[in-house]
């Protein structure tokens, strides 16, 4: 495996498999930038919903993504100076942004601005093709999954803690579909890439999953 001189973790998987809490984790222990790459791609979703741009319509879409004003700031995403987190983490959103992630074009135009998030003292960026497009040099590659029916039993009860009505039969259903829309597409599909190794979570607390991380990463890096 080839050593960027900056450290990358890279952590890719299905929807709600927890990869972003525990990248986020991770980035916090080891103070390294973080990159909630799926993120990116909901704001691009919810700038076209906002703009009336059809989810279709790859070159407009394309074009707007190459001038997308968003930013991170303490754990709240931003578009255009307005703090749009909670539109950006509904399940609306999470759709659009799988259907417009299939289009070449858009990938496209989001990715040196993902790459803008690589800085010292390291990174730990998470999503779909992380390893495998975004970073292929990095130190470590993480394909983080659980099984459906356990996915979709944390976001239920991730919904109901926050008092959101959900519908676990529903999510169940929703998660299958998108799994299957990232996983067949043609440009960068949701894959464990060769040189990556698998974090199965289905029997792993977050703290186990953490440390497994940065256990992995320390012992490619001693
Ligand atoms: O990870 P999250 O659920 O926030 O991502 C929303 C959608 O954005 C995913 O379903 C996927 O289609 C897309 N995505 C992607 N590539 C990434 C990150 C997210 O295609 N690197």
């Amino acid at each position: 495996m080839i050593l960027s001189l900056i450290p990358v973790i890279a952590i890719d998987g299905p929807s709600a498999s927890g990869k972003g809490t525990v990248a986020a984790l991770v980035a916090e222990q080891l103070k390294f930038h973080y990159l909630d790459s799926g993120a990116i791609y909901r704001v691009a979703a919810l700038a076209a919903l906002r703009t009336g741009i059809s989810l279709e319509d790859e070159s407009a879409l394309s074009r707007m993504a190459g001038k997308l004003d968003v930013s991170f700031k303490n754990g709240e995403i931003w578009l255009a100076g307005e703090c749009v987190s909670m539109d950006a983490r509904s399940e609306a959103t999470g759709n659009a942004a799988s259907k417009i992630a299939a289009l070449p074009k858009l990938r496209l135009a989001l990715l040196d601005f993902q790459r803008s998030f690589l800085g010292h003292p390291g990174l730990v960026a998470d999503g779909r093709d992380m390893g495998s497009v975004v970073f292929p040099d990095a130190t470590v590659k993480i394909f983080l999954t659980a099984s459906a029916e356990i996915r979709a039993d944390r976001r239920y009860k991730q919904l109901i803690e926050k008092g959101i009505h959900a519908n676990l039969s529903r999510i169940l259903q929703d998660l299958q579909q998108r799994d299957a829309r990232d996983r067949e597409r043609s440009v960068a599909p949701l894959q464990k890439c060769a040189d990556a190794s698998l974090l199965d979570t289905d029997s792993l607390t977050i703290t186990d999953a953490v440390n497994e991380v940065i256990g992995r990463y320390q012992a490619l890096r001693a």
